[in-house]
This record gives C-alpha cells, structure tokens and sequence, in this order.
C-alpha cells in the first residue's frame, strides 16, 4: 500500500489548502494553480533563490521570502500578490533588462523567452535604470551550440543541470557581482571543452537567448526546460524499481 503523505494546513492569498510536508511554498502554490512568477527555479533542479522573483510575504514576518526556497510549515499565511510584491518584482525585471542586452527584436528566444514573458505578466513596459549594454564575447566555438553571455541572467540553470543531473559540471560562475560571468571548463572555450558531453541539457534548461542551437535565428529557438522535471521523475522511479527488485 502506498505511503500516505503527511499534509500541514497552509493560508496562500486568503484561501486555506494543505500543502505535503516539506514541499516549498512555490510547488503547493502551482499545485493548486496559485501563479508565482520565477526565473532560475526549475523544477527538478535545487532551488539556489537568486533572482528573488518568486519573493512573497509571511503573515507579520517584514522580510520578504522566496517561495522557492521556502518550505512550507504549518498554519503559514502567504500573500502572492500586494503592490509592494509588484513594485520589487518590476525593479528586479528592470535591473535584469539593464544588464544585459535584451534587445527582443534581434533575440533567438523571441517569442520563446521566459524573461520576456515574466516581464510581460508583471506589466514591466520600460526600464528606470540606465542601460548597461555591455560588449561581451559570444561563445560560439561549440560545433552545436551557442553561448550569448549579453542575454545571460545568471540563473545558474545550466550550471545546475549540468553539475546536479548529467554530472558533468562544465559551467561555473567565475568572478563576483558586476563582474561575474558563466565559464565553461574553468574559462575555456566551450569548443575545447573536454568535459562536455553533448548532451544538451543546458541549451534546454535557459530561459533567454543565451544559450542556443547553432544555426537558430531570430524567434527560432525554442527551450524544452520541462524536461529536465520528467527526466528526474524517470530516474526516481527507476531507482525505486531498482530498490524494490533487491
Ligand atoms: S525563482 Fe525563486 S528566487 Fe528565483
């Protein structure tokens, strides 16, 4: 008989619902079609918290929290949406859009982007912040893939997947704050990578034009990040199946 899963008692925007004990306060609020804007969670991957676009409010608690790297505890009251969630969310969009050159129009990921499609949910039309447009060099020394650091956002996907599911770890975060940048084999070209094995799984996990297929133009890419959820849940069961055989 399967094991039944224990559930604690949890308030999200006004509406009391049971969340599974240990899950965090973004997976009960999708799974009961809560929506919650996010960048670098991915589910299947370990939530690191960075882009702070999932942040929400904690009954009295003043800090805001990331509710993708928030379990969830018993009788916790979570607002998803306030006019103070909104405004944090847009600067965020902005500063993000200020970075790097997220010029649409010429993107790869047009029409495709999660960046630009979280910017869109969240009413961002413009940027406040003076616009960066930094002049790094495109990686595109790989014979099937293309590295566009411009349109990175650092949300270390690819690092994860690379590192956490195919166990390569190919990809680093070299440097510090403004500087900080992806690498591949501790600053190689991707090309010359001895450690990448082709498989593609961080070409699919982005969720911007940054990472690409050779040959793809503009609005032609398309991500697959779902799969990275389907793969780990195919390897779980085939673990336990494993387990229950011994
Ligand atoms: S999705 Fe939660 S911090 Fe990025």
């Amino acid at each position: 008989m399967a094991e039944r899963v224990p559930t604690v008692p949890i308030t999200i925007d006004g509406v009391e619902m049971e969340a599974t004990a240990g899950e965090t306060v973004l997976q009960c609020a999708r799974r009961h079609g809560v929506d919650i804007p996010s960048l670098c969670f991915l589910e299947g991957l370990s939530p690191v918290g960075g882009c702070r676009l999932c942040v929400v409010e904690v009954a009295e608690d003043l800090r805001l929290r990331p509710a993708c790297a928030t379990t969830v505890t018993s009788d916790m009251e979570v607002t998803t949406q306030s006019s103070r969630l909104r405004s944090y969310r847009r600067s965020i969009l902005e500063l993000l859009f200020a970075e790097g050159n997220h010029v649409c129009a010429v993107c790869v990921s047009n029409g495709a982007c999660e960046l630009q499609d979280v910017a869109v949910r969240c009413g961002m039309d413009h940027v406040r912040y003076e616009l960066q447009a930094p002049r790094r060099r495109v990686d595109a020394s790989h014979p099937r893939y293309v590295f566009d650091p411009n349109r990175c956002i650092l949300c270390t996907r690819c690092v994860r997947v690379c590192d956490e599911i195919e166990g390569a770890h190919v990809w680093d975060v070299a440097h510090r704050g403004h500087g900080a940048e992806l690498v591949t084999d501790l600053h190689r070209p991707w090309g010359e990578s001895t450690s990448c094995t082709w498989c593609g799984k961080c070409v699919a996990s982005c969720p911007t034009g940054a990472l690409s297929h050779q040959g793809s133009s503009v609005g032609e890419m398309r991500h697959t990040p779902d799969m990275i959820a389907w793969l780990v849940a195919a390897r779980r069961r085939e673990w336990t199946e494993r387990e229950a055989r011994r």
